[in-house]
């Protein structure tokens, strides 16, 4: 078996504050952050996993959190610097590093693209000052252009803007109106989420009111249009970008490749030349991750499960999934999903070429039944 790119995930779980519609695996600060620390820990942490590189090098870094922008840029230069040392890197290969407006600085900005850091994926959620209040957020609006001007000037290659809509009370002429304030910054990407209340948060327990369903279908249909207007291609159901602008870590996840998670609660997916695949994750709470125990559980992908887990990734993307890559990332056979994929395409949600299956856009609205197709009996 040929084994798919690699890329690595590197997790930071401090934030300033908890935003209460976040279930990320984040934690308020309390205190000052034991930066260095923590850093040692990652090092030893991606020392174990290093029997899963089997040569290959690493085509992606996502440093994701939490907010690592609390991080000094010496600090992320002195990880990248020693992850390279330990695996080499693609020449071509994409750094991400997540930031929040609310502790965004022009030096420190900097001093992570002249770290290695090539793109800064920015929370900004909204424009409206009313707005970014209720969903406890750190930063004013103006705090967020002016942020987005630092990641400009910082010498990235290129820059993320997160955005979500569907915002309690918010109309769609307020959801239309930030989507253009963002684009008017020019971003090569842009995530436009639909906010989800999620379980364990602070929304969860005061649910606060949403749009209706008419409005976030409008908000939805609307700005789309709106994007695509303005040469932003949707590739994902929540991610847009500008031709060549494409997330390559998100993409590798989304194809089915292999990736390494190291920090507190990180996720990592490795296959094997034998044709074994294992799924892992770390210890999720800083204070037992900073004792040294790393591992929190491992798992084999069973070969019954894989057409499943590979077409929930693969059809999250729009493009054409190849048929080859099922066969190369699955070590299955294409003809163990030929009947379930033709009954797909008999329905209308999968088109079917010689060389590839693509999601019908019929499909992707009906996407929770096309994968129950894939469930093992
Ligand atoms: C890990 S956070 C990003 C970086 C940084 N922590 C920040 O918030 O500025 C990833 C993104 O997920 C989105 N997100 C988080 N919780 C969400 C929810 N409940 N519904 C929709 N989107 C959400 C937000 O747009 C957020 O920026
Ligand atoms: S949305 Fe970002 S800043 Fe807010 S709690 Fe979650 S990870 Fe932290």
């Amino acid at each position: 078996m040929q084994l798919p790119p690699l890329s690595l995930y590197v997790h930071i779980p401090w934030c300033v504050q908890k935003c209460p519609y976040c279930d990320f695996n984040s934690h308020a600060q309390r205190g000052v952050i034991p930066e260095q620390e923590y850093i040692t820990h990652l090092l030893r942490d991606l020392d174990a996993d290093l029997r899963y590189v089997q040569n290959r090098t690493l085509h992606s870094i996502f440093i994701g959190g939490g907010t690592p922008s609390l991080f000094s840029a010496d600090s992320i230069a002195l990880l990248l610097s020693r992850i390279r040392e330990k695996v080499p890197f693609a020449p071509n290969i994409e750094i991400t590093l997540e930031a929040n407006p609310g502790t965004a600085e022009s030096e420190r900005f900097k001093g992570y693209a002249h770290a290695g850091v090539t793109r800064l994926s920015m929370g900004i959620q909204s424009f409206d000052d009313d707005k970014l209040r209720h969903l406890g957020r750190i930063h004013n609006s103006q705090e967020a252009k002016a942020a987005v001007d630092m990641a400009k000037a910082s010498g990235v290659h290129s820059f993320n803007l997160d955005l979500m809509h569907g915002l309690p009370n918010q109309t769609p002429a307020q959801a239309l109106d930030d989507l253009r304030q963002a684009i008017a910054l020019a971003p090569p990407h842009l995530s436009w989420y639909q906010l989800t209340i999620e379980p364990n948060t602070q929304f969860a327990s005061r649910p606060p009111i949403l749009p209706d369903d008419d409005d976030l279908w409008a908000i939805f249909e609307q700005g789309n249009q709106l994007l695509t207007k303005y040469g932003y291609q949707q590739y994902e159901t929540s991610a847009y970008a500008k031709p060549h602008f494409q997330c390559q870590h998100n993409l590798n996840y989304w194809r089915f490749g292999d990736y390494l998670g190291i920090g507190c609660g990180a996720h990592g997916k490795v296959s094997f030349p034998a044709g074994d695949i294992i799924r892992y994750s770390k210890t999720k709470h800083p204070k037992g991750y900073l004792q040294g125990n790393y591992l929190y559980q491992q798992s084999a992908v069973e070969a019954s499960e894989r057409a499943f887990e590979f077409f929930m990734n693969r059809f999250r993307l729009l493009e054409p999934c190849p048929k080859h890559e099922f066969e190369q990332f699955t070590g299955l056979d294409c003809a163990q999903v030929a009947g379930v994929l033709a009954q797909a395409a008999d329905k209308g949600w999968v088109n079917i070429t010689p060389h590839a299956w693509q999601l019908s856009t019929q499909g992707a609205l009906f996407l929770n039944e096309v994968l129950q197709l894939f469930l093992p009996e």
